[in-house]
């Protein structure tokens, strides 16, 4: 029956353990309607894929972060909401940033910004986070123990992405308090997280960098974003190049450190894992890559249905949000093989959904990895043993860990470990 089935956006036990409910709604079928939202959850590899990669209209990016909260600002009509779509445009939540642009506008503007990402300078931040991620062990290594969110994954992720971007070191420490918590979504997010632009508290800040770089380039990212052109050699608004760096700097700092603490959870639980990736480092990036299939930190991307159409033979009509379900493409039965197990040597490890696929996967995926890598392979030198704490998250079979009370990421709130000094 309908009511029994748990909601995806509300339900607190979902949030602590989604799988079960995507294995659930995809064996009803890779593509089906949940009653309470009326969103189509699409929970198989393939459609998954199809829908991502398509590029002939049928789909928007505008809902690509918050899904179905707020509803559309408007009430869909026949096969093609196109233009009712245009018209609304501005009102919805993120519409000024990249991951909710579609068409020619995002990829004009995902040109400018993916050129600038470039390998050097992320060989740059590599040696730069190497020594952070060592002077954040020295502050937590005697004791033994630390709270891996705070302490060390969500600290090495914003000042990481601020290195790259290149915002003066005196406001970096200042601007991680800005950003704090993970608003909850499922009590209703603040009212500036469901307007337009979620980011708005940065945007000053932001403004002035892009300003300031104009006059005065420096040769770091933002002084190269500040001054980058189209590739029809036009000039980008200064608005657009606000709106890049402020969604640059959140995108790279709660994804990460979500990626960081999963993947040291999945070591702590497993001292033959540890044993293995501590005599092998080179193999720290498959132990990524499965990481980011087996439980990775975004769970869902949305794409909003412009024209009535079908995907796995179900008819989706036009003003359909689908729910894009990364989690649940990332294991799928049917497309990875013992997909339930965590197996970091399977072929293939970068088929999964993890950075989403087609003209929207994430353009910060190489940098993500890079500072995953150079994280776990810190910890790993500096301790010969790490614990989950059983005071903080109970005895080895019955674990209790609380995930941020979001429906679109998979976010350990914390994680207490113990470890011996190496
Ligand atoms: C492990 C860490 C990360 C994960 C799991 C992740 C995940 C994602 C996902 C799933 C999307 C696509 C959303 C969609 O299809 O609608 C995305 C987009 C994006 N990500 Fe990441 N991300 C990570 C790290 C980063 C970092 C470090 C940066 C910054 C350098 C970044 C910048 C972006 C940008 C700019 C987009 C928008 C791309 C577009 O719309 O064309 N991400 N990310």
């Amino acid at each position: 029956m309908a009511e029994a089935e748990p909601d995806f956006y509300s339900d607190s036990e979902v949030v602590a353990h989604p799988k079960p409910y995507f294995d659930m709604m995809r064996a009803k079928c890779p593509v089906a309607r949940e009653p309470h939202q009326n969103t189509m959850m699409v929970t198989g590899y393939e459609a998954a894929l199809e829908i991502l990669t398509s590029k002939d209209g049928t789909y928007s990016s505008l809902t690509s972060v918050v899904g179905p909260k707020p509803p559309l600002p408007f009430t869909p009509e026949g096969d093609d909401i196109t233009e009712l779509v245009e018209a609304h445009r501005t009102e919805f939540p993120w519409s000024g940033h990249l991951v909710c642009f579609d068409g020619e506008t995002h990829a004009r503007a995902r040109a400018l910004l993916g050129s600038l990402l470039t390998y050097k300078r992320l060989k740059a931040n590599e040696d730069y986070l190497n020594g952070l991620a060592d002077k954040l062990i020295d502050g937590f290594i005697d004791a033994g123990t630390c709270n891996v969110v705070p302490d060390y994954a969500h600290a090495t992720t914003a000042y990481a992405i601020s290195d790259i971007l290149g915002i003066p070191e005196e406001h970096r420490a200042e601007l991680l308090e800005v950003i704090g918590p993970v608003p909850s979504q499922l009590e209703g997010d603040a009212d500036y997280k469901i307007g337009p632009d979620p980011l708005i508290f940065l945007k000053e800040r932001f403004d002035e960098y892009i300003r300031d770089r104009q006059e005065n380039p420096c040769g770091d990212l933002l002084s190269d974003l500040a001054n980058a052109r189209f590739k029809d050699g036009s000039t980008p608004e200064p608005d657009l190049l606000s709106h890049l760096a402020r969604f640059t700097y959140g995108a790279g700092q709660d994804t990460t450190s979500r990626l960081m603490a999963m993947a040291i959870l999945i070591l702590a639980e497993d001292a033959e894992l540890q044993a293995r990736l501590r005599t092998n480092p080179d193999q720290i990036a498959n132990f990524i890559e499965e990481v980011l299939r087996f439980d990775a930190p975004v769970k869902c991307a949305y794409r909003l249905a412009l024209k009535t159409t079908e995907v796995a033979d179900v008819e989706v009509p036009a003003g359909t949000i689908l729910n894009i379900s990364l989690m649940a493409a990332s294991s799928d039965p049917e497309h990875f093989d013992h997909a339930g197990e965590f197996d970091m040597d399977r072929q293939g490890n970068r088929d999964h959904m993890g950075f989403s696929k087609g003209s929207h996967a994430c353009l910060g995926a190489p940098l993500g990895r890079l500072e995953a890598r150079v994280v776990i392979e810190r910890i790993l030198a500096r301790t010969s043993d790490i614990r989950i704490s059983e005071e903080h998250h109970g005895p080895a079979g019955d674990r209790t860990f609380r995930f941020e009370p979001t429906y679109s990421f998979r976010s350990l709130a914390d994680l207490h470990i113990e470890f011996d000094p190496a």
